[in-house]
């Protein structure tokens, strides 16, 4: 397999700081609670954070449905948020989304828990992927149907270290 760049490491940067920045606009300045989906997402959630003036928390929750390159079609929770998110303005930060499973469960999930403000935001997008019914509130980059890597994003749990966005051909 080779590896090939998709987005570097400049124009993600610059991208989740204009992300960051609308978000922050949108929430008029007031506190926001960052879902961190474990573990893709971590690199991306640090990134928009620092990017924020305003107050953010951290949250993270844990939840798997791949092995190697395909969805086994499962979602397994392995760790559930610590922070109280009744009447809290909530975004849920997703490395990718790909058939929509895991946020269309995740999304649900969390509204039962009654935020006042619930948004997704996801760095990449396979929209002609989608399965599940579910649109993003904030997109860093609507991509191609390929195997991305990098920045979090893994194959067998290598290149999650990448600085940019790659993908194995
Ligand atoms: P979905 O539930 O089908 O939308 O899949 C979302 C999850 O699948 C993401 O959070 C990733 O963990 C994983 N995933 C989907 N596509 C890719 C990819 O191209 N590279 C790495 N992980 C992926
Ligand atoms: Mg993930």
């Amino acid at each position: 397999m080779v590896l090939h760049t998709l987005i570097n490491e400049i124009d993600l940067k610059n991208r989740i700081k204009e992300l960051a920045q609308q978000i922050q606009k949108d929430f008029d300045n007031e506190e926001i609670i960052f879902i961190c989906i474990l573990k893709g997402s971590v690199f991306f959630t640090t990134e928009l954070a620092k990017n924020i003036t305003s107050s953010v928390i951290l949250d993270f929750m844990r939840v798997s449905s791949y092995s190697g390159t395909h969805s086994t079609g499962k979602l397994n929770f392995s760790l559930d948020i610590s922070e109280n998110i009744i009447d809290k303005n909530v975004v849920i930060i997703e490395d990718i989304i790909d058939t929509g499973r895991t946020l269309y469960y995740l999304k649900n999930y969390f509204k039962e828990k009654k935020p006042k403000v619930l948004k997704i935001c996801t760095l990449l997008d396979k929209k002609e992927r989608r399965e599940f019914d579910i649109e993003p509130d904030y997109t860093g980059f609507n991509i191609p149907d390929k195997f991305v890597v990098g920045f979090g994003l893994d194959y067998d749990e290598k290149y999650r270290n990448l600085p940019f966005i790659g993908y194995l051909e």
